[in-house]
């Protein structure tokens, strides 16, 4: 495929050495000093665009995408409150669109971890939950999208939580996420059920980028020739 990178900073560049090592060819890096290439004609030569920027840029490249019929993989995190209008706009144009919070096979199999034992919890009124995610100093968006989709999907299983929050207020409806930032951290996240006799955790742990950058390889490769919107459950078959 030809794919057309938007974003070149730590993800944009692990994108690029993944897809060149599976036999794809990067015909344009996106960044703030070429935005204009999204006229370029390259740009309309594209199979498919991986979008990875900022939570404040992610919807007008994304929309800029769809209305040129560029297949487009966005995991840029914090934008989501607009998500129903890019999916209209996918709709309406006949376009193609996958998005995750976390494009990582372990992630993903952590969110369908994080899924049953919520629904195992769900009738099990002892137990109480918290959500900690910890990442580098640089990333800009608190709680990480992982951590709010891990909250959320709790709040769909287990009928006690109503919300989730960031602030020290209790409250037996809430689950609490505590958002660490340091160092070099990669990014961790971490469900932990505590009740007076014992402690259930599970863990995903990121060693590198890698994980993340060969995940939306993958999503490229899944949507290149397909139409509609698509998420990690599509390609991964959970
Ligand atoms: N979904 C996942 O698996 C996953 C994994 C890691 C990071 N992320 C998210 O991806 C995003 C990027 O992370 P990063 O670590 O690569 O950040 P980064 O700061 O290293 O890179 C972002 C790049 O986007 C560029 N940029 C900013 N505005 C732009 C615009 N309008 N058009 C084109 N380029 C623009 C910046 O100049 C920079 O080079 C963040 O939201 C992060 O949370 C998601």
């Amino acid at each position: 495929m030809n794919i057309t990178i938007i974003g070149y900073g730590r993800m944009g560049k692990e994108v690029e050495s993944i897809a060149i090592s599976r036999g794809h060819g990067i015909i344009l890096r996106i960044d703030t000093d070429n935005i204009d290439d999204f006229d370029s004609e390259l740009f309309g030569k594209s199979d498919v665009a991986i979008e990875f920027t900022t939570p404040d840029t992610a919807f007008e490249n994304i929309s800029m995408c769809i209305n040129r019929s560029i297949p487009v993989v966005t995991g840029t995190t914090g934008w989501t409150e607009r998500l129903p209008i890019i999916e209209d706009l996918v709709e309406s144009k006949g376009g193609s669109f996958i998005h995750s919070s976390n494009f990582s096979i372990g992630v993903n199999i952590l969110f369908d971890l994080n899924k049953r034992l919520a629904g195992i919890m769900n009738h099990l009124h002892d137990y109480d939950v918290k959500l900690e995610e910890i990442h580098h100093i640089m990333k800009k968006d608190a709680p990480s999208g992982t951590a709010i989709n891990l909250a959320e999907d709790i709040i769909g299983e287990c009928n006690r939580f109503k919300s989730w929050h960031t602030d020290e207020l209790q409250g037996k409806d809430r689950i609490g996420i505590k958002s660490v930032r340091e160092g070099q951290v990669t990014g961790t996240h971490r469900i932990e059920w505590n009740s007076d006799v014992d402690t259930i955790t599970i863990e995903h742990k990121a060693h590198s980028r890698q994980g993340f950058a060969l995940g939306a390889v993958f999503a490229a490769e899944f949507i290149y020739k397909k139409k509609g919107v698509f998420t990690m459950k599509d390609l991964l078959g959970f």
